[in-house]
């Protein structure tokens, strides 16, 4: 029997526009993810031997928990056995636009497969990711990363320095669908305008300062989130509580997704915690940038006593018997 408590750290969209409509129904979208500290806590038992039964304990029993999806999917995709018991602690408001269902669907992704010593390449993860939803692959990374596509096509930035981050959660619930149905967007076949070229100069410009300008700097100017209009003009109360983010300092102040989680980010935490006075009894989380080595660091603590590589995806050393009859070669190395 062992058991494990990992993490599942949330994300922010320090930048997310929507381009167009895609013929799969999905939209076109330039995002740059970036993980925070803020983490929910997924306990795993497994007790190899006998047909494969996977339960979940969701004290908050949320409909459709993509857990115990992701448990099926990778048990499948990992002929997965024996008996899976998880426990799902939520810290990570929920449909509020910091990727709390997808960064928990994640982890069982990465988990599972390390815990039973039957490791999973990294393309057949983002495979199985990629059919939980758009944004669950970037979670398989973590850091910072430019997403292309639904958000699935990945290419790792390095993380900016000094991001402080306050996390407003006004408790209005935005359902991701209609707010993509609300911004009217055209079919990406009509795409070739209206304007390609101050699209893609605005996106080059956020990645160039987002590598050279500091948070306190003028961030602001380069971060957009194209949700903000149709949300805000449902929900006026959340740009009232932007532009408080914007008084007391933050550069960005943005939604996250498509809300309603407001995040503002600051050069130093003693900004961070006055900012938190400053918005007198809201509810905040206070929380930092973590890049893609903190973010692996946190997993291989977690997973100590069944991984001892640093190999990426995790890999438990039960790992050779199981998976050399299926595949040959070590799997591929995560990054782009
Ligand atoms: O992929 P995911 O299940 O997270 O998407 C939820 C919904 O958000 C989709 O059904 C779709 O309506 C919308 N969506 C989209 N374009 C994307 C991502 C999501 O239209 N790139």
């Amino acid at each position: 029997m062992h058991e494990v408590v990992v993490p599942a750290f949330a994300k922010l969209n320090l930048s997310l526009l929507v381009l167009g409509r895609r013929g799969d129904g999905y939209h076109e979208l330039r995002t740059v993810f970036q993980t925070i500290g803020l983490a929910d806590r997924l306990t795993v038992r497994h007790q190899s031997g006998g047909p494969l039964r996977i339960t979940l304990d969701d004290p908050l029993s949320i409909p459709g928990n993509l857990v115990l999806k992701a448990a099926q999917a990778v048990a499948e995709a990992a002929h997965l056995r024996g008996t899976w018991e998880m426990r799902l602690d939520k810290r990570i408001p929920m449909g509020g636009g910091l990727g709390g269902g997808s960064t928990d669907a994640a982890a069982v992704l990465l988990a599972l497969p390390a815990l039973a010593g039957r490791p999973l390449t990294m393309a057949e993860l983002e495979r199985l990711a990629l059919s939980l939803g758009s944004d669950v692959p970037f979670f398989l990374h973590g850091g910072t990363s430019l997403g292309l596509g639904r958000g699935e096509e990945l290419y790792p930035l390095s993380t900016p320095a000094a991001g402080h981050v306050l996390l407003a959660t006004p408790g209005v619930h935005v359902s991701t669908p209609e707010a993509f149905r609300r911004l009217g967007r055209a079919s990406v076949s009509e795409l070739t305008l209206p304007d390609p070229i101050p699209t893609l100069e605005t996106f080059r410009a956020l990645v160039a300062a987002l590598m050279t300008v500091r948070p306190g700097a003028g961030w602001q100017r380069y971060c957009h989130n194209d949700f903000e209009g149709p949300v805000f003009g449902l929900h006026p109360e959340l740009s009232a509580l932007r532009r408080k983010l914007e008084l007391a300092g933050a550069d960005p102040a943005r939604m996250s997704g498509s809300g309603s989680t407001l995040f503002g980010v600051f050069p130093s935490r003693a900004k961070l915690r006055e900012a938190g006075e400053s918005l007198g009894g809201a509810p905040v989380v206070l929380t930092r940038f973590m890049n893609r080595a903190r973010y692996r660091a946190a997993w291989f603590r977690a997973l100590a006593k069944v991984v001892r590589t640093t190999q990426w995806p995790p890999q438990s050393p039960y790992a050779s018997h199981a998976s050399s009859s299926r595949r040959s070669g070590p799997p591929r190395s995560t990054i782009r």
